[in-house]
């Protein structure tokens, strides 16, 4: 499933975000990329623990928190925490799957936690007026997705897509990624599972308190008690 969330930051968090990534000093992403992808990529990342990312995933943390689109269709177990890049001057990033696993280090010395990434996902911090290319092209069994999304907006898509960043010939292409290991691992579930959820809203705003939306709220929750695994 590939899920379009609109407004996960206002355009004040937005804007602040720019303003401290201004700022902020890039490095080459081949920092966090694997084997393969290190030949493939090309842009500027921020460092993993640099304050500024920590300071700006935190606030994205706490805006997906407080999304019911995003929490309804990720499902999220564990969040790797969000990292930041830059794509400018011909940069692009070529054909690539994404790590399968993730290791965050906690802030207890040589503690190490894992993440599996099931969903990846891009927020856009720079408005499509402000750069040329830049598309994010996402491959399924339907065909190949151009995603460009206002700023403050957010794609998720499976981790098992092959998936490349278009060359960016003009401006400047700013953005955070991340990835989320869901309390559902499989897609085609999750899909069901968010389908079923917004069927159940729709009704509900319709038909207020028909008794067959206790029926189907209960549905969805043995489906989820069936697949979610929450450890
Ligand atoms: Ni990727």
């Amino acid at each position: 499933m590939l899920l379009h969330v609109p407004n996960v930051l206002t355009g004040e968090q937005v804007a602040d975000c720019r303003r401290q990534l201004e700022a902020a000093d890039w490095v080459d992403g081949r920092v966090t990329a694997g084997h393969q992808s290190a030949t493939a990529k090309d842009n500027g990342q921020l460092p993993e623990h640099s304050p500024v990312a920590r300071e700006l995933g935190q606030m994205i943390l706490s805006a997906l928190d407080r999304n019911p689109l995003f929490l309804a269709g990720a499902l999220p177990l564990k969040i790797f925490p969000p990292l930041f890049n830059r794509y400018s001057g011909g940069q692009s990033f070529g054909n690539h799957v994404d790590n399968a696993v993730r290791q965050v280090r906690t802030a207890a010395p040589n503690a190490k936690t894992w993440v599996r990434t099931d969903i990846s996902a891009t927020l856009f911090l720079a408005a499509p007026s402000e750069y040329d290319g830049g598309e994010l092209m996402i491959d399924d069994t339907y065909g190949s997705h151009s995603v460009k999304l206002p700023a403050g907006d957010l794609v998720l898509y499976p981790s098992t897509s092959l998936h490349r960043v278009q060359p960016v010939t003009r401006g400047a292409r700013i953005a955070s990624f991340f990835w989320i290991q869901s309390m559902v691992r499989d897609d085609g579930q999750r899909t069901l599972l968010l389908d079923l959820d917004l069927a159940i809203q729709r009704l509900g705003a319709d038909v207020k308190g028909h008794p067959a939306l206790v029926q189907l709220t209960g549905v969805y929750h043995n489906l989820l008690r069936r697949w979610a695994d929450a450890s």
